[in-house]
């Protein structure tokens, strides 16, 4: 998605030629009332560096997510967007615990499973599934499709064996396969079909949640649109909910209704559709948007060109003080290096974390999260201030939210 020139990255929009057209599909929205099938609650995956050597000491963590809270509502879809290595993937592989996450909660109907046992977690497999990004090294090349997609109705045992070439042809149908193509090998299919396979293979177990993992990064722009109509089919027949990782908005933006921005472990803006494309805060989103060709105009005014930023994304074994985005903000200030911004709720379904939010070129004078620290403009502390007790952050939002025009919390 970017093209790093050693001093300034500056966003494409995706690895591809042009934004992803989807068409004959309305966008998806959220369902009325829909209660919260995953929960994230202040959610930590720190990986441990080892010194080199016969005794390997820990020296050291990749603070690969950093406490990150959300929810996705049944039946829902919910993207988690940002650039490589911003923990996308380590985010899916906490939920569907392929790792066991350093702390935090991961809440699915309502049961916390970050620390379940092995046994509890057997069938939790069936119900969080994953997608993969590569339909390449996804699927084992010598096994047929049918034995691919059949392989988890016999390990659990849901289906007698006879009974399982069936259900195989009757998902292959559903992903848009031939279902007398059972016996072929994953090579015979093109990129496109093979991530249908895969879709196939997840499907297999009738989950309700699927974490998707940039699942059409790899194919062709063309076929990036079929394979997101095909998941959103899938939503509306099967009822499940998609956690939708990308790298680029314009991938999300018509399949989620809920999209998450990434920065070095942190979740630096999350919202509704309209808050996120159409009235972004944070600077990194703003820029990530510049580079979705349809979508810029409405995120930075005709006039402006793609927003440029400087440097390389830093090191997520030491991460800058304070805010992580600040090496690269093109609005950074002194409080920006000493205090970390706390994910705001700034309006019904909007959040995000900066001192300084606002629209493009109307982000506040002064910090405006200064009051709620308890410190003064530069960030010094300040004794005559009461900073708010209430700022820890949590999945989902609240009925009141911080008024960027009263600079108060309160119903806006
Ligand atoms: N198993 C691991 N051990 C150590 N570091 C890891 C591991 N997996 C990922 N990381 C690091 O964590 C960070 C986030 O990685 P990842 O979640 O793959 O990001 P993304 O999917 O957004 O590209 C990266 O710096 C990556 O190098
Ligand atoms: S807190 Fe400061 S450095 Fe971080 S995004 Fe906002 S203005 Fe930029
Ligand atoms: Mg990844």
């Amino acid at each position: 998605m970017s093209e790093n020139t050693g001093t300034e990255t500056v966003f494409e929009s995706g690895d591809n030629d042009g934004p992803v057209e989807v068409v004959g599909h309305a966008a998806a929205v959220a369902p009325k009332d829909a209660k919260p099938i995953l929960e994230v609650d202040q959610l930590r995956m720190h990986f441990p560096v080892k010194s080199p050597g016969l005794f390997r000491r820990t020296v050291g963590h990749v603070q690969a997510v950093d406490g990150i809270s959300f929810q996705v509502a049944e039946a829902s879809s919910l993207g988690l967007v940002g650039e490589s290595g911003c923990g996308k993937s380590t985010t899916g592989r906490l939920i569907t615990r392929l790792y066991d996450p350093t702390s935090g909660q991961i809440r699915f109907e309502g049961k916390d499973i970050a620390k379940a046992h092995p046994r509890e977690l057997k069938p939790l497999r069936r119900d969080i599934q994953m997608i993969f990004q590569d339909p390449y090294t996804s699927l084992n090349p010598r096994h047929t499709v049918g034995a691919i997609i059949g392989a988890p109705l016999l390990i659990h045992k849901l289906l007698p064996r006879n009974k399982v070439l069936g259900r195989v042809q009757e998902l292959l149908e559903i992903v848009g396969l031939n279902p007398e193509h059972y016996n072929r090998y994953p090579h015979e299919f093109s990129g496109g079909q093979r991530q249908r396979i895969g879709i196939a293979r997840a499907l297999t177990l009738h989950p309700k949640l699927l974490v998707a993992d940039e699942p059409v990064s790899a194919l062709d722009v063309s076929i990036q649109a079929q394979v997101i109509n095909l998941l959103q089919d899938i939503q509306n027949e099967f009822g499940v909910a998609f956690l939708f990782i990308a790298h680029d908005l314009a991938v999300v933006r018509h399949f989620c209704p809920e999209i998450a921005v990434m920065y070095l472990g942190k979740i630096v803006e999350i919202g509704d559709r309209e808050s996120i494309y159409e009235n972004a805060h944070h600077p990194y989103t703003q820029a990530l948007l510049s580079a979705v060709p349809d979508v810029r105009q409405a995120a930075t005014g005709e006039r402006r060109d793609r927003i440029r930023l400087q440097g390389d994304v830093p090191s997520p074994i030491n991460p800058p003080s304070g805010c992580r985005f600040r090496t690269r903000c093109p609005i950074a200030q002194e409080i920006c290096a000493k205090h970390e911004p706390p994910l705001l709720q700034i309006g019904r379904q909007h959040k995000v974390a900066c001192h300084f939010p606002g629209r493009i070129g109307e982000a506040p004078r002064e910090p405006l999260t200064a009051g709620l620290l308890g410190v003064d403009a530069e960030g010094r502390p300040d004794p005559g201030a009461s900073p708010s007790t209430d700022l820890v952050e949590q999945p989902g939002y609240a009925d009141t939210w911080f008024d960027l025009d009263n600079k108060s919390i309160g119903r806006a």
